[in-house]
């Protein structure tokens, strides 16, 4: 079979065991590692000249290669992250545009492409992943490429009088048409994007998820991504260290553990979170000293400005919750920023009776599906998701709220902690099908297999059934 090589903007730590926050990388890593093949990326590291450097590790060669300063602040701080990120996630007000950024990001994927094509064999297949290397295939094609390549969008494909605020939309979405397959989380996102096709750009939509648009044949389809339930089950059922880290009080009395895992991220809804704790503490004083919120968040893209803010923010509410509701032997909420090994993360949410996920915005959210694959079937926790997480869409045992509606949420939260055994059970089974049939192999077989087959680039014009 033909070699993978995949493309992302960030390539997970080298070494096995270490730490990567961000379902990308988890995702990545762990389709890669059954079928071996090239990752290729940033290493995370700015530099005066950039060099690529190649490891490999078991059937993995990571090929990788630093940023110089004016690249990392026009690709990844400027463009990637203060105007697509905020703009995918439905944060116009985030959101900033400097046209020298958007040339710096394409110039970086420019030079992407130039680097890897050295490494390329005739027949590999080059999956790409993330809103940080839209135009990649593109510049691929303007170098001579001629390898299948796919692209993976990990986040939210907003609606198109979202993404219509970018100014260089245009000509950026037709880079997107480059690729041969266009791969989306939910239908919703699909959908966004088959709107902005038929009406702006008047591209064509046909069956089996082919279109046309700026002359180019491809094919956008949905493969939400998944997580490895029965590793997960295994490393959260034999994990044995620090178990009373949670759960327990000074006095030793246990005590209900609500737990939240996310990168330090706005879009990921934690200052509503914390709002609806301190409702719970407020409006149901029974629970005072009987439960424990967990939030753990490491910081992410530190240096630009709205994680700067955010982070604040939190900072500042964390010590207003504790220091209303703490008593000396009880403290409501733990808020922690250091990345912690997966198989203590695991091991938490196996041992948490809330996995309490509430994003803004988010294309899928891992976090979700892991919490419920660690859980104990015959003693399952709750898992209680914001309708605005992709995983919403498959995950209908957990109990969905809003995260704009602060008493909604704390109601919610009461309602879990108060569930009876044989609904946990209920609700749990409920989501363990789609975490099964829908699972981090599949997601990578589907899109893979798609991308290995006829090519779309050849499809023809009769098979076009909706002109818009
Ligand atoms: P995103 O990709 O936006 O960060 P996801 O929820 O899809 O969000 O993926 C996050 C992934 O990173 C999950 O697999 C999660 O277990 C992992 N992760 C998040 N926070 C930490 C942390 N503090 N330590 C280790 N892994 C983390
Ligand atoms: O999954 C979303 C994502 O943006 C990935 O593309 C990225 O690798 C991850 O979150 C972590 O973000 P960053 O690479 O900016 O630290």
């Amino acid at each position: 079979m033909s070699r993978l090589v995949v493309v992302s903007n960030r390539v997970a730590p080298i070494k096995e065991g270490k730490v990567a926050a961000g379902g990308l990388a988890v995702g990545v890593y762990d389709a890669l590692r059954s079928s071996g093949g090239i990752w290729f990326g940033w290493n995370g590291e700015v530099t005066a000249t950039p060099t690529l450097s190649s490891e490999t590790h078991g059937n993995i060669t990571y090929a990788t290669l630093g940023l110089t300063r004016r690249d990392y602040d026009n690709y990844y701080r400027g463009f990637s992250n203060a105007t697509l990120w905020p703009i995918f996630h439905y944060r116009i007000d985030l959101s900033r545009y400097r046209r020298e950024e958007y040339e710096g990001y394409r110039q970086v994927n420019h030079m992407l492409a130039e680097q890897l094509q050295p490494l390329l064999r005739p027949d590999d297949v080059i999956w790409v992943h993330d809103y940080h290397l839209i135009p990649f295939a593109d510049e691929c094609r303007r170098l001579g490429i001629r390898n299948r390549i796919g692209f993976f969008l990990h986040i939210p494909f907003p609606a198109p009088e979202i993404l219509t605020a970018i100014p260089p939309h245009n000509e950026l979405f037709k880079t997107l048409c480059s690729y041969d397959l266009v791969g989306f989380q939910t239908e919703v996102d699909r959908q966004a994007f088959e709107d902005y096709i038929t009406r702006e750009v008047r591209g064509l939509v046909g069956a089996d998820g082919s279109m046309t648009a700026y002359g180019h044949n491809f094919r956008a389809k949905v493969y939400p991504i998944g997580v490895m339930p029965d590793e997960i089950q295994q490393t959260a059922a034999s994990y044995k260290g620090r178990r009373n880290l949670i759960g327990r009080k000074a006095s030793g009395e246990p005590c209900q553990t609500i737990i939240s895992v996310d990168r330090l991220d706005y879009s990921k809804g934690l200052v509503e979170r914390f709002n609806a704790y301190e409702e719970l503490l407020n409006r149901f004083p029974e629970h005072r000293r009987n439960v424990q919120f967990v939030q753990i968040a490491p910081t992410s893209r530190s240096d630009v400005k709205t994680y700067q803010n955010i982070r604040q923010q939190l900072e500042t509410q964390a010590g207003h919750i504790n220091g209303r509701y703490a008593e000396l032997d009880w403290m409501p909420l733990h808020y922690l920023n250091r990345s912690h090994e997966r198989r203590i993360l695991m091991g938490l949410f196996r041992n948490a009776c809330i996995g309490l996920v509430t994003p803004l915005r988010d294309g899928m959210n891992l976090v979700a599906k892991e919490y419920v694959a660690a859980q104990n079937p015959d003693n399952p926790g709750v898992l209680v998701l914001s309708r605005f997480a992709g995983a919403a869409r498959e995950l209908n045992g957990a109990l969905i709220v809003n995260p704009y509606d602060t008493a909604g949420m704390a109601e919610a939260l009461d309602r879990a902690l108060r569930m009876p055994l044989n609904e946990r059970k209920e609700r749990y089974e409920s989501m363990m099908l789609p975490i099964r049939s829908a699972d981090l192999a599949s997601w990578r077989d589907n899109f893979l297999q798609d991308l290995r087959g006829p090519n779309t680039r050849t499809v023809r014009a009769e098979k076009i059934i909706r002109v818009v």
